[in-house]
């Protein structure tokens, strides 16, 4: 098995930064493929810890080429903190990144639609940075590209085309000021000669790499459930952050993908608004959420918190083509009596074990749960599976068996170290 993708099985922050940091080590390249720098991956290193939201996961060893591919929305300032974050942490990422030149910018326009339109209309509680009004320029063909912002012409034409419109919508439709041109074609220029040295054909690069036999990590960013297409729409976020979106979201075909794991928290989380239907009620919301530190790590919002939802990464593992699960955050459920688990839902009058698409349906979906005895036991110090609690080991079996599908490695706490393979 060479190239695999990594994919987050609920609504995001599945632990996906740690377990993409783990995996890193037995590859060659890591690219992220969608989302931008809404995403928030976590890797912590003994007292070091990183939050990446742009580059990928796996920048922190050293040598591994990262790359930034065309299904990606770059915000080149975003993206040039980042780089400085790291390089004042003493990993240096020149000659080792790259990002695509098919990849679409975001402009302060983008943020600002983002804004109006979750203070104005229905809200979706996203996180502000621009992403859906990015991808829907992207879609009806208006986008800035990486590559325009190092043609002073192309740049230019687009620029003013998109403020034309965009400045009559603020005007028109919000009653709020636009943008002028001037300042903002002189910025972008700027960023686009500051980061015209990771600007490359990244398809060519990974195309490449996997003809030479280099073994390649896919990223995937937020989780199934935030997929535009499979989630829980409009509640999701704006790309495809599903297996899927590997290949799109980097020009390899899908037949050089060898193998999809899913990261899957023991529990359930969701910032932001939308269906939750295992969501815990206040007391035990905040119990976890205090022993999880379920704060988002792109916005700090407080995270909402519910039981196992086995319907939510059933649906993962179907749409996904998810061959190998990794299960995190174990630790965090070591204190309480019983832990439950959502075997299926009720809605529309009947039992059922699939996510509805109907909103209502989702909204109204009523969790079937089956109970298990807790282990009421430290597992944060533990390094091998046979020294798990029998309970603990017994609520791994479960899912396993409801989901059909293997758990491969189990994390329990934060740091590289704490996790160990099933067998
Ligand atoms: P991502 O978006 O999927 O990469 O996840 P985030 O980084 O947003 O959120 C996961 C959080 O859980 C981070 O603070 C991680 O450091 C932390 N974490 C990851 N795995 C574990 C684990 O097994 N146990 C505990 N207690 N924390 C973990
Ligand atoms: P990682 O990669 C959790 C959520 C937002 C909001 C919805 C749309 O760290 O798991 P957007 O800004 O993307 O338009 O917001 O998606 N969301 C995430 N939730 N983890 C993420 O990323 C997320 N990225 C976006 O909270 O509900
Ligand atoms: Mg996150």
């Amino acid at each position: 098995m060479s190239n695999i993708v990594i994919i987050g099985a609920q609504w995001g922050d599945e632990g996906k930064g740690k377990v993409i940091d783990v995996y890193s080590r037995k590859v060659d390249m890591i690219a992220r493929y969608q989302g931008g720098n809404n995403a928030g991956h976590t890797v912590v290193i003994g007292k070091d810890r990183f939050i990446l939201h742009l580059i990928p996961s796996g920048i922190l060893h050293k040598g591994k080429m990262c790359v930034i591919g065309n299904g990606v929305v770059v915000d080149p300032k975003a993206l040039l903190e980042e780089i400085k974050m790291l390089q004042s942490r003493g990993i240096d990422v020149d000659g080792r990144l790259f990002v695509s030149e098919e990849a679409h910018i975001i402009l302060p326009y983008h943020w600002k639609l983002d804004g109006i339109k979750e203070e104005k209309k229905g809200r979706i509680g996203t996180t502000k940075k621009g992403i859906g009004p990015c991808y829907a320029d992207k879609v009806a063909r208006n986008g800035i590209r990486a590559v325009d912002l190092l043609n002073r012409d192309v740049l230019r034409q687009k620029l003013q085309s998109n403020l034309d419109e965009k400045n009559a919508i603020f005007s028109k439709i919000y009653g709020v000021e636009g943008f002028g041109f001037d300042a903002l074609y002189k910025e972008y220029l700027g960023y686009g000669e500051r980061i015209k040295k990771y600007i490359c054909n990244t398809t060519v690069l990974l195309n490449g790499a996997i003809k030479k036999r280099k073994k390649i990590l896919f990223e995937g960013a937020q989780g199934t459930l935030l997929d535009v297409d499979h989630g829980t729409y409009p509640f999701v976020t704006s790309s495809n952050s599903t297996a899927g979106g590997a290949s799109t979201g980097t020009g390899v075909g899908p037949n050089k993908i060898d193998k999809v794991i899913g990261v899957v928290k023991a529990y359930t989380t969701r910032v932001g608004e939308g269906p939750f239907p295992t969501e815990f009620g206040p007391d035990l919301m905040e119990r976890i959420r205090q022993k999880g530190k379920e704060f988002g790590a792109t916005t700090g919002r407080p995270r909402r918190c519910g039981w196992f939802d086995s319907v939510v990464v059933g649906h993962a593992v179907m749409v996904n083509g998810i061959d190998e699960i990794v299960i995190t955050k174990l630790d965090v459920l070591d204190d309480l009596e019983t832990i439950k688990i959502c075997i299926s839902y009720k809605y529309n009058g009947g039992v059922h074990k699939h996510f509805p698409a109907d909103m209502q349906a989702q909204a109204g979906a009523e969790p079937v749960y089956e109970e298990l005895p807790g282990w009421k036991a430290d597992t944060t110090g533990i390094t091998t599976y046979s020294k798990l609690p029998k309970n603990a080991k017994n609520y791994l079996k479960r899912i396993q068996y409801i989901l059909n599908t293997k758990i491969v490695l189990i994390s329990v706490g934060s740091d590289r170290k704490q996790t160990f393979p099933k067998y």
